[in-house]
């Protein structure tokens, strides 16, 4: 079953939400050549405290930090470490949740680090332009999998692939709650969109195949061609005035992500 929100669960979801994209910013101003993902772990914790949020992430099923961060050919759930330092060229991910109130919020963005090569900025343009497409799909009387069909369409369009082993997911009260949504599928199929319903839509684009493999971490996704690997995420609610994107403020217009 999928849970609908009323006008005041939104509302508290986007409390969350304004957490989890202030966080992420502090974390975009931070990153640069020579900083380690856990000085990243550092920043999100602090955030998240200064906000009196739950980070979502630490201890769910063993997750050991509140931040996911993934360099390069990482995919998702990439483990925060002193040991791992950006370098210029890098490309690196950061998903980030937090429970306030009682809802979630979760989002995740992909960052260059200095100049990337240029296939890399495609990678990172078309992943986070197939997330746009998937928003707009966020609408009263779309089916499901329409959301997905367009990630899958406007990726593959420009040569790239969607990873099949992890995909979005309904999220209110719980992460995690039904339903799951893919990256990929048939438009036309599904459930119905309603009002209310809350969808965390997060793309996950590899420049090369779509396969992927987890590290001996148990968590670390990594692509099996070792080809670049790009994820965006936010937390996005069907109102009846169009898709309400709650890891963000409303205001705001031009947003890289
Ligand atoms: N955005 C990811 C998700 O929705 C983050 C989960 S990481 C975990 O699944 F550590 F919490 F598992
Ligand atoms: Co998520």
């Amino acid at each position: 079953m999928i849970v609908c929100k009323s006008a005041a669960e939104l509302e508290a979801m986007h409390r969350a939400g304004l957490v989890v994209w202030d966080v992420l910013n502090r974390l975009r101003q931070a990153v640069q050549p020579g900083i380690t993902t856990l000085d990243l772990e550092r920043i999100a914790v602090q955030g998240a405290k200064e906000h009196s949020a739950r980070p979502a992430f630490k201890g769910y099923r063993g997750y050991p930090c509140v931040l996911c961060a993934s360099i390069n050919q990482e995919v998702v759930h990439g483990i925060p470490s002193a040991s791992r330092r950006l370098q210029e060229g890098d490309v690196i991910s950061l998903d980030f949740g937090v429970e306030l109130g009682g809802y979630y919020g979760d989002a995740a963005l992909t960052l260059p680090i200095g100049t990337i090569r240029p296939e890399v900025g495609d990678l990172l343009r078309v992943t986070r332009e197939s997330l746009d497409k998937a928003i707009d799909k966020v609408r009263p009387g779309n089916r499901l999998s329409d959301i997905s069909s367009v990630v899958q369409q406007w990726v593959e369009k420009h040569g790239f692939s969607v990873v099949r082993e992890f995909v979005g997911h309904g999220i209110g009260t719980k992460m995690h709650e039904e339903p799951n949504v893919p990256n990929y599928g048939e438009p036309g199929r599904g459930p119905r969109l309603e009002e209310g319903m809350v969808f965390a839509i997060e793309p996950m684009v590899n420049a090369g195949g779509p396969g992927v493999k987890v590290l001996d971490d148990k968590w670390t996704a990594v692509t099996t061609d070792g080809s670049c690997s790009a994820h965006f995420e936010h937390t996005v609610a069907v109102t009846s005035n169009g898709p309400w994107i709650l890891t963000r403020p409303r205001d705001v217009v031009g947003a890289s992500w």
